[in-house]
């Protein structure tokens, strides 16, 4: 690559003479090296020494994911799929519509090219099973799997076609890390890769035993404890946890309970896990508040406690009049 070769006391002024008159190569990064700076050139310049060397292309992101699919897709077809973007450290997972199925090859590359992410991969299930995961196609970029997200300063490696993970869930997250005091003993009924227990374990001096039935998802939580800097300590258990509740000989000041589609159906255990006066984090689907409400006051009265509620929230809209809500309880001594 032809470059001009100036001192670096002269580089910023030199290259603002060269981009004013349009003479920069702006493919290529400016290189620095032994006292001296290399400025990527169209053509010989008069006045200035000219050298050949190898520099690094410019990543090419265009500003504008519209630009980019002018002309194949409609308006209104471009702004529904920007709000489906969910971006998972270098991954980008897509939402794109039956109708578009044909053009996902070049909305894949669209949206390589927009974001210059590693890879882009498109829905292609909704979120199932006992594990919640989602089928996903690989669309464009480099087909890996496995990323380091970050989020309110922790980082959180995993694998998005093998894990749970939502990126949506991170005011939720730090919500939750700002609600808890140091010297709590928590757990995570139903932990993933970890995101809520790492989070508030870097934040706080707590004790946090996390549980999550696939292995996968246990298998990063270990590797997250290791990369983030944690004031508290994470313990980690695989299985059902109906089972490994078994093998607690403590109760909880703190229960989180993140499988809003069937944590009730465990309510039970936790109401026999916490400690007098200790907070359910609890989370389902549903068009209202109520129905949580009562699941969480009939699992309690069960073994003879109530619940004060301290918060309801909706985290994230699920479908049309359905959210992901989240609801706060207190459990007391009636
Ligand atoms: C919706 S994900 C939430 C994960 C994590 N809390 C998060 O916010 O990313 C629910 C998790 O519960 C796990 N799970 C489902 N049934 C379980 C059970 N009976 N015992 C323990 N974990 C379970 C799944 O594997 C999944 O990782």
């Amino acid at each position: 690559m032809k470059c001009v070769k100036v001192p670096l006391k002269q580089i910023n002024d030199t290259r603002l003479k060269l981009m004013a008159d349009g003479q920069m190569n702006m493919d290529y990064r400016i290189k620095t090296s032994d006292g001296f700076g290399y400025i990527p050139v169209n053509s010989e310049i008069e006045g200035h020494e000219i050298v050949d060397i190898e520099l690094e292309p410019m990543k090419k992101v265009a500003h504008n994911f519209s630009e980019l699919l002018e002309g194949e897709l409609s308006h209104e077809e471009i702004e529904n799929l920007k709000t489906s973007f969910d971006t998972i450290g270098n991954i980008v997972i897509l939402e794109i519509p039956d109708n578009l199925y044909d053009k996902r090859q070049m909305i894949g590359e669209a949206a390589l090219k927009f974001t210059g992410k590693q890879a882009i991969y498109m829905k292609k299930s909704a979120i199932k099973g006992t594990i919640r995961i989602r089928d996903l196609e690989f669309l464009a970029g480099t087909d890996d799997s496995v990323t380091i997200h970050k989020e309110h300063g922790v980082r959180l490696k995993l694998d998005v076609r093998e894990v749970y993970f939502s990126p949506r869930l991170a005011t939720e997250r730090i919500r939750i890390s700002n609600s808890v005091s140091d010297g709590e003993r928590i757990l995570d009924m139903f932990c993933g890769i970890g995101p809520f227990p790492i989070l508030i374990a870097k934040n706080h001096n707590v004790d946090i035993a996390a549980v999550d039935i696939n292995e996968a998802a246990i298998k990063y939580l270990n590797e997250n404890i290791e990369l983030n800097k944690l004031k508290g300590n994470v313990k980690s258990y695989c299985g059902d946890i109906r089972d490994v509740s078994e093998s607690f000989n403590c109760k909880f000041d703190r229960i989180l309970m993140n499988l809003p589609g069937l944590a009730y159906t465990f309510l039970d255990v936790a109401v026999n896990l916490i400690e007098e006066g200790g907070i359910i984090n609890y989370y389902e689907f549903s068009d209202s508040y109520e129905q949580g409400i009562n699941r969480l006051r009939h699992a309690a009265a069960q073994i003879g406690k109530d619940v004060e509620i301290i918060n309801t929230r909706k985290v994230k809209s699920t479908a049309p009049g359905e959210w992901h809500v989240a609801i706060d309880g207190k459990v007391i001594s009636k």
